[in-house]
């Protein structure tokens, strides 16, 4: 009989690594940069009013309130999109409606790194290879975090939520700054933590939305830590401090959504459209991106 890496199909308990959720100050701007720039689609169904934006990318989201003050990741927001051709082509068209705000972007071998108005970074990359096939999406989120604090994230990720984790020594990250920690959350998604050197800002109260398999156990090793910072209903609570689960020092702090897959917006289809069809190259049926 043939053979197979069967532990490469394993699952963690994180089964999906859903949206990213960063207040933005106004939706003309947001617009601008992620629908006509990186080429997201609005929910045309859900918060469609000018207090929130919701924006499909593949199967995930980006959730956008407007609020007075927009929240900026510690770390680096990573994407795959269909083509970087076009993604730096319709980047260029965005530059002079964006000019005075932090956009900028840069093209490197693989990659687009870009900035976004409120300085939030992100690197795009083209599909293949370990995003798991998909034409768009959000495959990882990295975090800046102090020195010395990867090893007890991935304990807490592993111990704590159940998720399969892996840590990388500082010597594998060949930049010499400190150590790493990546935490599975979905097919081809993962949170990754690198350590730094340099000071972080203040936790600014972004959040992300994960599901999870076995809702239950994390939560009740959460309530006994007292670490649930709200019960949202019967689907979903949250947490907020990432700790040592030895020492039970705080590590980091990230705003957890924590959804049972028996949450109503779980496997929700989301609206994708081709951002390379325009009017000129308008082609029928080729509206929807079949994201893969
Ligand atoms: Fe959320």
């Amino acid at each position: 009989m043939a053979t197979y890496e069967r532990a490469s199909q394993d699952m963690g308990n994180v089964v999906s690594l859903d949206h990213l959720n960063l207040t933005i100050t106004d939706q003309q701007t947001a617009t601008l940069f992620y629908v006509v720039g990186l080429g997201f689609t609005r929910d045309p169904y859900l918060t469609v009013g000018l207090e929130n934006m919701w924006l499909n990318l593949g199967r995930q989201q980006l959730h956008l309130p407007t609020r007075p003050e927009a929240q900026t990741v510690r770390g680096r927001i990573g994407l795959v999109v269909p083509d970087l051709e076009e993604l730096d082509a319709r980047l260029g068209s965005v530059e002079p409606g964006l000019a005075g705000t932090s956009f900028a972007h840069s093209r490197g071998k693989d990659s687009i790194d870009v900035t976004g108005p409120w300085g939030n970074r992100f690197r795009c990359a083209a599909p293949g290879g370990a995003f798991g096939g998909t034409l768009m999406g959000m495959p990882y989120v990295e975090f800046d975090v102090a020195p010395g604090t990867a090893a007890g994230i991935a304990r807490f990720y592993e111990t704590v939520l159940g998720a399969s984790v892996s840590v990388a020594p500082p010597e594998a990250r060949g930049d010499g700054v400190g150590g790493a920690c990546s935490v599975q959350v979905g097919r081809g998604q993962s949170l990754r933590f690198r350590e730094t050197e340099e000071k972080l800002p203040a936790y600014d109260g972004h959040h992300l939305a994960v599901y999870l398999a076995d809702f239950s156990s994390p939560h009740a090793a959460l309530g006994g830590r007292g670490l649930v910072t709200e019960e949202s209903n019967e689907h979903q609570y949250r947490f907020v401090d990432i700790v040592d689960p030895e020492s039970g020092e705080v590590l980091h702090q990230l705003e957890h959504e924590v959804r049972s897959m028996y949450h109503p917006m779980f496997g929700r289809p989301l609206v994708n459209r081709d951002p390379s069809l325009t009017q000129r190259n308008y082609r029928r049926g080729a509206d929807a991106l079949a994201i893969g």
